[in-house]
């Protein structure tokens, strides 16, 4: 009905990284409106126990969900691997979107015959969340994960740009550039903040 259609779609992450997927869902969605927040008391969530990170999540779906979001997109890669079936059963009259099924989809297309690379928080990392995204989008596509623990603390204070950004970007791409990937998923939301950096070291 009209009041749905109204609704704000609700997005949450621990800091400023799910702005990147607020960004998009209103550039494909222009006459959405998004409900966004940010878990600042709690973040950063990368070292985090992944049973924390999962009662986060569901505290925060629904809340969202208690100020009237007809669905919930979990823009935090961490939540998405821990918390997405626990948050779909939970509240199962809202749909909640998460992140890695789809990177990992448009990963395996872009990568060819190579190996596919994800650069994620240790929590992320420590899941296989996107191991496990990439073998059921691609059966047999070889996967490399590399824990980035250094980048959300440098974009949640706005030193994304920084000398300092740029040598911890050399030491997470450079293991994966050296099996050879043929893409490299920005595994955490906050990381398209670093393309520019990322992109330097990777090249195209
Ligand atoms: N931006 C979140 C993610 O995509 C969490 C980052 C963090 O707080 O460590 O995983």
């Amino acid at each position: 009905g009209e009041r749905l259609n109204g609704a704000p779609i609700g997005v949450f992450d621990s800091g400023v990284g799910g702005l990147t997927v607020a960004a998009q869902i209103l550039r494909k969605l222009p006459s959405e409106s998004v409900l966004y927040l940010a878990d600042t008391v709690h973040v950063p969530y990368g070292e985090r126990p992944l049973d924390e990170i999962r009662s986060f999540a569901l505290d925060i779906t629904g809340f969202l969900r208690s100020m009237g979001s007809k669905m919930v997109v979990m823009a935090c890669n961490m939540s998405s691997a821990v918390a997405l079936g626990a948050a779909r059963e939970a509240f199962p009259d809202t749909p909640v979107l998460g992140v890695i099924a789809p990177g990992s989809r448009a990963a395996v297309r872009l990568a060819g015959d190579r190996p596919v690379g994800v650069l994620a928080t240790t929590g992320t990392v420590s899941s296989h969340a996107y191991s496990a995204a990439v073998a059921a989008a691609r059966p047999g596509t070889a996967v490399f994960e590399q824990a980035c623990p250094r980048f959300v603390p440098l974009v949640e204070n706005g030193d994304a740009e920084s000398p300092e950004a740029y040598e911890a970007a050399r030491e997470y791409v450079q293991p994966l550039l050296r099996e050879g990937v043929g893409t490299l998923i920005l595994g955490c939301t906050h990381y398209p903040f670093l393309c520019p950096l990322i992109q330097e070291v990777a090249g195209p």
